[in-house]
């Protein structure tokens, strides 16, 4: 064996060299991988006695991209074109062999060699558009050419793997093997040297291209299709125009408009804070004080108290990961209508072919309902997920510390409420935890793991390990009323009703927030959780803009009419002339003067107080480090990632922008303190510094 770089090593077996990386954690196309897979194949090309060539890669995965870190700076040694053309133009076959995850750059090359094998648990993507970049390495020119352009198409906008067999089914891959994948490798390569097989080249296959030309709807079927979950994002649109240049130009022609392409979004705003957002969410698991070797407990069984809308959803999560759950539930009617809207989840999953009918049943096989807190006495985990009620909440611990086995961990869903309280009358405050999970629970990505002062080091670690088990992006943050994602959210929410007594109209506001990026607006998001939440319709006076509008009628989407009006069918909002005058009588009332407030202003008065209490986080060490703070609101509150978090953003801005706004906005709210910006935010402002420099 010769080493050819220190990560690339050349071994020749008999007729075939086999060119292995090695280079921790997942094999990225840094430096010494392009420089080595370059040299190794073109010595390997050079070796008359070497027939055939084989690229495999050591540890967890295949090539699993670019080096992401190598971004935004100057390219030193061989480009990955370079290696990709020693490798396709080779006169000998190279085949890859893969296993683990051969993503971005690193299927780019495996579309470089002439045939590819994997072994049945590969996975198989483009991931790019998730860095707001696009497949750069000809992966926008090669994956349609293979697999076709629709099937192409779709893994490139959404980023998503698909496995091998559905790769082996469209021609990804040529064979699935079994066994010691770099001898199966070996053999499949002389193989196709005793057989003399061509030497096939993705780049001149033009089958699948010619089918779809001159067949303009697919592309516009395709850009309907994503519109919504892909707004304001540029790199979708950028994808799918490559591949319209792979159907009508040229390859070498289609190549350069896709190299175009990736330089401008590579050095775009949006792909800088996207690939922010991907060391953020890496960084959030990493807990100073909780070190990676810090022993788990394994979770064989899940308890979750309580089967409304949260109980069911979050069960679902763990059923999903192949985790048995035992439901509890006060009365057999809840628990039966709780079981009924978990099987309802599965079935509209499955019509619309998401699972098959065997995962349906499956999963519901694994999810089991009793009447008895008791029956949790088996279960690794408990989670609590009975509504928000102080009392309710500690009489269930009092019992779940009698009731559940040594070591389990209990777990409350609580979204504000104080865990040490909580896990004050549980008897082992150790071993209780918050896990605060977003709703719908079996599809919102976030999860903020709430750390009480006695929560221990195993009750953390094996909840970290668990959420990203059941593919969710976890967030340790302190205690505090809100944690971090609600605290912030209720900053905002003063804010914007108190904008609307200052002359924007509700409308207005969400409007500037949609644009910004947010799925949907703060007035649409009251109208959709329900106005009269908190609401007595016996003590209430129109006190408040929202008491009128719950007296009027006008209680949220659910009865049709809210700050907007909803449409029985469609549930498309639209704004109600009579809120408007409702706002303008009201202030009235109250001697409040309305004056016009531009677009700049709402996003500043919505956004900034969330910054301000980040800083106040911060401050108080609920959350370890700005970023994670990024990836609660990407994660849980639909930020925009292509704006990289409320901090990235704030800093992107500049603080002390924000804090001299923050005391204009003071100043012209009669010395508001709600403006007062936090010490901390100060002083990074006075110092020139943003977040990041924490
Ligand atoms: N570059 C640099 N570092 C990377 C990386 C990459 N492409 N992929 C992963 N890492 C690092 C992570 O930051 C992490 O580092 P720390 O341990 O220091 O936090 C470590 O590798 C392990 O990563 P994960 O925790 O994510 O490990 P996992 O086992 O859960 O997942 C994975 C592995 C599926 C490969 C996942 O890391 C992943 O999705 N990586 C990104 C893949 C990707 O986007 N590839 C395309 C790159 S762009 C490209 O290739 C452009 C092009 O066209 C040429």
């Amino acid at each position: 064996m010769t080493a050819i770089t220190d990560v690339v090593d050349l071994e020749v077996r008999g007729k075939i060299a086999l060119v292995t990386v090695d280079n921790p954690p997942v094999n990225a196309l840094a430096r010494g991988v392009r420089d080595g897979l370059f040299e190794a194949v073109t010595q390997a090309r050079e070796d008359a006695a070497v027939e055939a060539v084989v690229i495999v890669c050591k540890g967890r995965t295949f090539i699993a991209g670019a080096d992401i870190r190598e971004f935004g700076r100057p390219p030193e040694g061989k480009l990955i074109f370079e290696a990709q053309d020693v490798i396709e133009s080779s006169p000998k076959p190279v085949v890859a062999a893969i296993h683990g995850t051969a993503l971005g750059g690193g299927l780019e090359v495996a579309l470089c060699c002439h045939y590819r094998v994997a072994v049945e648990s590969a996975r198989f993507g483009l991931p790019e558009v998730k860095l707001g970049i696009l497949p750069g390495a000809g992966g926008t020119q090669r994956l349609p050419r293979v697999v076709g352009v629709e099937k192409a198409l779709s893994m490139m906008t959404s980023g998503d793997p698909i496995g091998a067999d559905e790769a082996l089914a469209t021609g990804l891959i040529d064979a699935i093997v079994s066994g010691d994948l770099s001898e199966r490798a070996v053999a499949y390569a002389e193989q196709v040297v005793e057989e003399g097989r061509p030497l096939e080249k993705v780049r001149e296959s033009n089958d699948e291209l010619d089918a779809a030309r001159g067949k303009p709807e697919i592309f516009d079927g395709l850009r309907k299709g994503i519109a919504r979950k892909t707004r304001g994002f540029l790199a979708p649109e950028a994808i799918v125009q490559c591949v319209e240049a792979a159907v009508n130009l040229p390859f070498d022609e289609a190549i350069r408009f896709e190299r175009e392409q990736f330089v401008k979004l590579v050095t775009s705003h949006q792909s800088i804070a996207q690939r922010y957002c991907f060391f953020a969410e890496r960084q959030a698991n990493k807990i100073p004080d909780v070190p990676k070797d810090t022993p788990q407990r394994p979770i064989r069984r899940v308890g979750i108290i309580g089967a409304g809308t949260m109980g069911g959803g979050i069960s679902m999560n763990f059923a999903n990961a192949g985790i048995p759950v035992t439901i509890v539930e006060a009365k057999q009617e809840a628990l039966d209508r709780g079981l009924s809207v978990v099987r309802r989840n599965y079935e509209r999953s499955a019509s619309r072919g998401r699972i098959s009918q065997h995962d349906l049943e499956e999963r519901l096989a694994r999810i089991h309902g009793v009447l008895d807190i008791e029956l949790l006495a088996d279960c690794d985990l408990v989670i609590e997920a009975v509504f928000e009620n102080m009392d309710l909440k500690k009489d269930i611990f009092r019992k779940l510390g009698d009731v559940c086995k040594n070591g389990a961990i209990l777990a409350s869903n609580t979204s504000a409420l104080d865990i040490n309280e909580i896990a004050s009358v549980s008897g082992r405050p150790e071993a209780v935890i918050g896990l605060h999970f977003f709703s719908p629970a079996n599809v919102m990505k976030l999860i903020e793991i709430v750390r009480g002062n006695e929560t221990g080091g195993a009750a953390i670690a094996t909840c970290m390990a668990l959420a990203k088990k059941i593919g969710k992006v976890a967030v340790l943050v302190g205690v505090c009323r809100g944690f971090v994602g609600n605290r912030m959210l209720f900053a905002r929410t003063v804010q914007s009703e108190k904008l609307i007594l200052q002359g924007a109209l509700p409308w207005d506001v969400d409007r500037v927030l949609y644009d910004f990026g947010f799925p949907m607006g703060p007035f649409a998001m009251y109208d959709l959780a329900g106005l009269d939440i908190g609401w007595n319709p016996k003590t209430s006076r129109g006190e408040t803009l929202r008491n009128r509008l719950c007296e009027m009628g006008r209680r949220g989407q659910k009865t049709g009419a809210g700050y907007y009006n909803y449409d029985p069918e469609t549930r498309e909002h639209t704004p109600e002339p009579e809120v408007a005058s409702l706002i303008r009588d009201y202030a009235k009332e109250k001697g409040i003067a309305l004056r016009d407030i531009d677009d700049e202003e709402i996003l500043q008065r919505c956004l900034f107080p969330m910054v301000n209490e980040a800083a106040k986080i911060l401050e108080e060490g609920i959350a370890i480090r700005p970023s994670d703070i990024d990836v609660v609101w990407v994660n849980g509150y639909g930020w925009p990632q292509y704006r990289g978090g409320p901090v990235f953003w704030a800093d992107s801005l500049g603080l002390d922008a924000i804090v001299a706004r923050m005391k204009e906005f003071q100043e012209q709210d009669g010395g508001d303190r709600f403006w007062q910006p936090a010490a901390l935010l100060e002083q990074l402002a006075r110092e020139g510094k943003g977040f990041k420099d924490l």
